[in-house]
């Protein structure tokens, strides 16, 4: 057998892309309400308005400097569209999405619960009873059907309100605040919730930094404010759940891609070196409890000074994350020999085209053998178990007139993933708790706002408008995963083969 008896088998999500209902229930606003629709060819923005009354917008670029004016309030500005604020309904689809999981064989379901449902301004004195009910039943009926949940306490959803009063995770007040509202989720949930994990791709700090912690002004040293704001929480969350019920478990969440340098030349590899260590670095400090020295020089060379006190380093090395979970679309390759990058992908930053390899439509690598990769070189860097929390192909799929999507080069896509792994664990031997595709159910592109950017075993009729019925089509890809499911990861045939 190649993969374990209980190895959990199932697909990911994020509130912020799926739930939709953002005025329902009395949610409060999130950082990325404020965020428009974009495409391959522009930016998503953050909109904004002045102190004169004059209203603006911020374009958003993963890798590219951003900063918002002063004096402005984020918010929602008549004639955008705002794709988050809706999703693809989970709100009120939950229960026929979860049993459509169901069918499929899913162990597992990753989703994120949006923090500004539960406190809806950060800061409020008391929870927000319907936001809490309403994972109530969502866990409950991922229960029903013996599925784990598996949440994410911040999937690039700070509450607006504390971005626009505090400039978002520079701010150390914002690790007193996520920890109220993760004692209050705790408590709530922990018989029912087993598998947690703080910040979605928590190095998405340095790559942008206005989703990861919902910087405002993302100078370096508020970057490194965040990314230590955000370990702090991170342990706590690690020590709470202890505490709160010695099954729970909290792990770290990474974006995390293979680096390949594009010449031999030793200055490539040096690339190759320093692209690494915008992922690891985040691993080094929340898995293994320590700053790394690299950037301790760095911050000292910037003359960056940390908002620190000894408990923080205390809370790092004594409450380093149960797992290490990661996302991993492609992979990258760097060099000093060109100056045009092309190659895009969510640790694209800087990278230019693999000749050996395909891409997708948005630029996305489509490297066979990126999991294997990742796998050892997390595996051997720090021997904590690992779990695949989102991988899956981005694509422009079609519903045809009988309702059927024949996405093939997805299920492509799937199978040399699943093959890659199984070769991680039966060669090489790491140690792998699941795999949860990216994603279930179609839902709204984080990087351009898309709803054409499909990744889901579902089509969801909704354009990149927000029309449509919201009905859900089952593609090819979910009746091939069923029976990778069904045969834990054996049968990796073809559909009709
Ligand atoms: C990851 C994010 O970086 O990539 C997800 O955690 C995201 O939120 C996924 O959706 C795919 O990226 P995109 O931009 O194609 O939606």
């Amino acid at each position: 057998m190649v993969f374990k008896k209980n190895f959990l088998w199932g697909g990911a999500s994020a509130a912020n892309q799926y739930e939709g209902a953002y005025a329902s229930g009395n949610r409060g606003l999130s950082a990325i309400d404020v965020l428009t629709n974009g495409s391959n060819e522009s930016a998503r923005k953050v909109t904004w308005e002045n102190n004169k009354g004059i209203t603006g917008e911020t374009p958003l670029i993963w890798g590219e400097e951003f900063d918002l004016p002063e004096n402005i309030t984020l918010k929602e500005i008549p004639g955008y569209h705002y794709p988050s604020q809706h999703g693809t309904d989970f709100y009120h689809h939950f229960k026929e999405d979860i049993k459509m999981m169901a069918d499929a064989g899913f162990k597992t379901f990753r989703m994120s619960i949006s923090w500004s449902r539960i406190f809806p301004n950060g800061d409020d004195k008391e929870p927000n009873q319907n936001g809490l009910d309403f994972y109530d039943q969502v866990f409950d009926e991922c229960l029903k059907y013996k599925i784990e949940p598996m949440v994410t306490l911040c999937h690039y959803d700070t509450p607006l309100s504390l971005v626009q009063r505090y400039g978002g995770w520079s701010n150390r007040i914002l690790i007193k605040l996520f920890d109220r509202y993760v004692n209050t989720v705790f408590n709530r949930y922990k018989n029912r919730v087993k598998y947690w994990t703080t910040f979605n791709e928590i190095n998405a700090m340095d790559l942008c930094p206005y989703m990861g912690g919902g910087l405002m002004h993302p100078t370096p040293e508020n970057i490194a404010r965040g990314a230590h704001n955000q370990f702090v929480a991170s342990a706590k969350a690690v020590k709470a759940a202890h505490s709160i019920n010695s099954k729970m478990q909290v792990g770290q969440m990474l974006a995390y891609s293979p680096q390949y340098a594009y010449t031999c030349d030793p200055k490539d590899q040096i690339e190759v070196m320093k692209a690494q260590r915008t992922s690891l670095f985040y691993a080094d400090v929340q898995v293994g409890g320590r700053y790394p020295e690299y950037r301790l020089n760095e911050y000292k060379k910037q003359n960056i000074r940390l908002d620190d006190s000894p408990e923080d380093y205390e809370l790092i090395k004594n409450y380093t994350a149960d797992f290490l979970s990661f996302s991993c679309y492609g992979s990258t390759v760097m060099t000093t020999h060109q100056q045009e990058k092309g190659s895009s992908g969510n640790l694209g930053v800087n990278s230019i085209n693999n000749p050996y390899l395909e891409t997708n439509a948005w630029g996305w690598s489509l490297d066979p053998d990126c999991l294997r990769l990742a796998l050892n070189t997390l595996w051997e860097r720090y021997h904590k178990p690992l779990w695949i929390v989102e991988n899956g192909l981005g694509w422009d799929d079609k519903l045809n007139s009988d309702n059927t999507i024949h996405d093939d080069y997805r299920i492509k896509y799937l199978r040399s993933a699943v093959k890659s792994m199984s070769e991680a664990v039966t060669l090489d031997g790491v140690d792998l708790m699941g795999y949860t595709l990216w994603t279930p159910i179609d839902l709204v592109s984080n990087g351009t706002g898309e709803m054409k950017k499909r990744y889901g075993l579902v089509y969801v009729d909704c354009d990149d408008k927000g029309n449509g019925t919201m009905k859900r089509y089952k593609k090819d890809s979910y009746s091939w995963y069923k029976r990778v499911i069904a045969s834990n990861g054996e049968d990796l045939g073809l559909i009709n083969k």
